[in-house]
């Protein structure tokens, strides 16, 4: 089996000034100093913060990434911000299709796929987020939605970009409600994506690419759910909101990840 990198990504959302992310971000990195076998840390604050958090993890092994952007270079689009100007800040990750730019900012799946297409194209590591709503997962259609939501993202994303991209499951119901997807569960949508992932690659003879991208999940993700996650095959990090804003919370969530990386996840789970 590909090893696949590991990665706890913070996602600040609407949250954190300034002040406020440079004391968070330095927290973060002091944290991860002399730290061996750490997974990928990605801290996504807000366009505002991005540089004090950048200033913040200078000369640690912690990344930095925006929470949406637009697709073109530049132009009259009042309001947006461009790849062009989240690479010259030295961002290196980008969260694309968020549910809550879903739900709240008229995201779809198509300017997924655009703004998919430009994360490439400046060199961005895209993570695609996709997931259903509590009415979806009732109405028995989790699977098809998820399945409908990668493959749009991935129309004309050549194979080798399956080398960059990184995809999160974020169950709508589950974030930010305390209600987490269970572990097994997770493990098994994130094995639909992955299978999904392959099925639109198999022309090319490319279906193993799929085995090399990582697969997160991310909904309520907290220090007392995180070791179940991390034992599962399928789940190779967290993508975490609410438990990211505190040091205190997130420094567990990465250590969670450091024993996968170590792979001790799951006899650690079977010591409980
Ligand atoms: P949550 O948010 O951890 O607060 O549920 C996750 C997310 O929206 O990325």
């Amino acid at each position: 089996m590909t090893k696949r990198k590991t990665i706890i990504a913070g996602n600040w959302k609407m949250f954190k000034t300034r002040k406020e992310a440079t004391e968070l971000a330095s927290a973060v990195a002091a944290g991860c100093k002399g730290e061996k076998d750490l997974p990928e840390v990605v801290l996504i604050p807000p366009f505002t913060s991005i540089e004090s958090a950048l200033n913040a993890i200078k000369d640690s092994p912690v990344s930095v990434g925006a929470q949406n952007m637009d697709w073109r270079d530049n132009g009259a689009f009042t309001g947006e911000v461009s790849p062009v100007m989240l690479t010259e800040l030295g961002v290196k990750y980008v969260l694309i299709g968020h549910s809550e730019r879903r739900q709240f900012f008229g995201e779809t799946n198509q300017t997924v796929n655009q703004r998919l297409k430009a994360a490439l194209a400046h060199k961005l590591i895209p993570i695609v987020c996709v997931g259903e709503t509590l009415d979806e997962r009732e109405s028995g259609l989790t699977d098809s939605v998820v399945r409908r939501q990668v493959g749009a993202a991935l129309a004309e994303i050549p194979p080798e970009a399956l080398e960059i991209i990184v995809v999160a499951y974020e169950p709508v119901w589950a974030i930010g409600t305390g209600k987490v997807c269970e572990a097994d569960e997770a493990n098994r949508v994130l094995g639909q994506i992955r299978a999904t992932i392959a099925d639109l690659y198999k022309e090319g003879g490319n279906s193993g690419l799929a085995d090399q991208v990582p697969l997160l999940y991310g909904g309520s993700v907290k220090p007392s759910n995180i070791e179940e996650q991390m034992a599962k095959p399928e789940i190779d990090g967290a993508l975490v909101g609410g438990a990211s804003l505190k040091a205190e919370e997130f420094l567990p969530l990465i250590k969670a990840g450091q024993k996968r990386v170590q792979g001790t996840a799951k006899d650690s789970l079977s010591k409980v």
